[in-house]
């Protein structure tokens, strides 16, 4: 483990100032050049493409045939996407407030000539377009933190336990807050070491507006679900998944080859850090599928 990590859990446990949540300014991603910019960080061997291929196999680990899923904040799309590739014969629907990711995330949708999934505009805090028990499974992947405030996270598990089966599949990942800003201080520096400004500064917002691991286990405790589990990365909750269990049925061998190709495609250095995702999830206790 790195000095630089090490210095960071200290301050963590012993030395940190105690730091409020700062929300992101900007709450709905619209502007055309965050699309963009967003957008290119899941393309291949973008610093977002190894998660969402973790992500794409733990969520295509839960999913059934015939499955209606909906993605809270999907985004441009890149992550439900894959996961629809991997997964023809589920139906998604991605929800996100602002236009033009979601005109990004049709495009693409387009363009790989996908016919189960639909994107749409809505607010994941409410889900007030959808039924009741109208979802076979919930997903989500770094959007809860753009929630503006802890009230709202309670609204948006109040919405997914509405939405949601009673038998559903739940699946959401997030960033989650470190209590010290010297310990997010030195995390951000590690990501700065090789990625662009630009992004160095969107992870430091996203890690500011984190939601504390404490906030999803009171969250969790609410939904009043049987078996929900919650998960964090060890050493430092940078990373939060609230799910249900990995089932017992295997991984279907399509899904399989699907995502060792991808990971395949992944330079080292980004294979290096989807085995660390892995192992710090692991350690945390999320069993990998693969
Ligand atoms: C950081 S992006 C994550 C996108 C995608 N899930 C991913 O993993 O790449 C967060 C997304 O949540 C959307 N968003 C923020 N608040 C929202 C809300 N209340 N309802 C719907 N979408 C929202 C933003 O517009 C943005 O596209």
């Amino acid at each position: 483990m790195s000095v630089a990590i090490v210095r960071a859990v200290l301050h963590e446990a012993f030395k940190g100032r105690r730091a409020d949540r700062i929300p992101e300014t900007e709450l709905v991603m619209n502007a055309s050049q965050t699309v963009a910019d967003y957008s290119s960080c899941g393309d291949q061997d973008g610093a977002l493409y190894g998660p969402y291929l973790y992500n794409a196999l733990q969520v295509s680990a839960r999913l059934k045939e015939g499955d209606k899923v909906i993605d809270l904040g999907c985004g441009s799309g890149r992550l439900l996407n894959i996961i629809a590739q991997w997964n023809p014969a589920v139906e998604f629907i991605g929800v996100d407030l602002a236009p033009a990711m979601l005109d990004a995330a049709r495009q693409q949708a387009s363009k790989l000539g996908l016919g189960n999934v639909t994107y749409r505009s809505g607010d994941f805090s409410t889900l007030d377009d959808f039924e009741t028990s109208s979802a076979d499974a919930v997903i989500s992947s770094m959007a809860l933190h753009h929630l503006p405030d802890r009230s709202a996270l309670t609204r948006c598990f109040s919405a997914i336990g509405r939405v949601l089966r009673a038998d559903g599949t739940l699946y959401l990942m997030d960033f989650g807050r470190l209590r010290s800003m010297e310990a997010i201080e030195v995390f951000v520096s590690l990501v700065a070491r090789t990625e662009s400004t630009a992004l160095s500064e969107d992870y430091r917002a996203s890690l500011k507006a984190a939601f504390l691991p404490t906030d999803f286990a009171d969250e969790v405790v609410k939904l009043d679900r049987v078996g929900i589990e919650l998960h964090r990365t060890i050493i430092a909750p940078l990373v939060i998944v609230v799910s249900t269990p990995l089932p017992s049925t295997p991984l279907r061998p399509s899904v399989v080859t699907a995502y060792r190709r991808a990971v395949q495609t992944l330079s080292r250095s980004r294979q290096s850090e989807l085995n660390q995702l892995r192992l710090f999830l692991k350690l945390g206790g999320l069993a990998a599928p693969l």
